[in-house]
């Protein structure tokens, strides 16, 4: 696979408080193992670490320290990256279908910016103060997931224009957008999910047990 695989792993885990996430162990493999893994076919893979913390030997990633933010960590690994096409994604969904992998780089290829969505299967509300607020249609949302895929290009111009902007995203695709350029998106997987919460660690341990990409 022709492309460069961009992963901010620098967070500090603060909400799940058992350190960096990249180095949180699920069926026996870390977070990060689990994630190169899934982009093994990759030509190159680029991870983010939190600034001074040493890089795991023996695998198969370049280590660059990463930033405060998600997004200046993803900066510092644009700036490396060295092929035309990237997929960045957080350390923090260990499992990657090679099917979601296909149809985000499918789809990038194709339009040059591209994300996995699921739909929204809870009841959404605007509380007002402690009260049940206005109902916010869940048809009209979409849950976001990574990978993400963008044309290199792209993706250095959104960030420069960020940068310049004091724009400030959890994603990638917020900053394509607010360029100007439309992002496709492309059905996510519900097993992508993103470990955040300690009871997210039982489910990834079962799906760990099971799991063939
Ligand atoms: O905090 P959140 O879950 O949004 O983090 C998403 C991803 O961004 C995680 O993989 C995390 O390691 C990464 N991150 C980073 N640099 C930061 C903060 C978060 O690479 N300063």
């Amino acid at each position: 696979m022709e492309v460069s695989v961009l992963i901010p792993a620098a967070g500090r885990g603060e909400r799940l408080g058992l350190g960096p996430k990249a180095f949180l162990k699920v069926g026996g493999k870390t977070l990060l193992e689990w994630a190169l893994g899934a982009f093994a076919q990759a030509a190159e893979v680029l991870v983010a670490l939190p600034p001074g913390v040493e890089a795991p030997k023996g695998l198969r990633a370049t280590f660059l320290p990463g930033g405060e933010t998600r997004q200046a960590s993803v900066a510092r690994l644009l700036e490396a990256a060295n092929l035309p096409l990237v997929l960045v994604h957080d350390v923090a969904r260990p499992f990657v279908s090679q099917d979601l992998l296909e149809r985000v780089l499918k789809a990038t290829q194709a339009t040059g910016a591209a994300v996995p969505v699921l739909p929204v299967p809870d009841t959404l509300v605007r509380p007002e103060g402690e009260g049940y607020g206005e109902v916010v249609s869940r048809e009209a949302l979409r849950l976001v997931q990574t990978p993400q895929g963008f044309f290199t290009a792209l993706l250095r111009e959104a960030h420069a224009y960020a940068r310049k902007r004091g724009l400030l995203a959890t994603d990638d695709a917020q900053l394509v957008r607010a360029l100007g350029y439309p992002v496709a998106l492309v059905p996510g997987e519900r097993t992508a999910f993103k470990v955040t919460y300690p009871e997210d660690l039982a489910l990834a341990e079962a799906l760990a047990r099971v799991w063939n990409g």
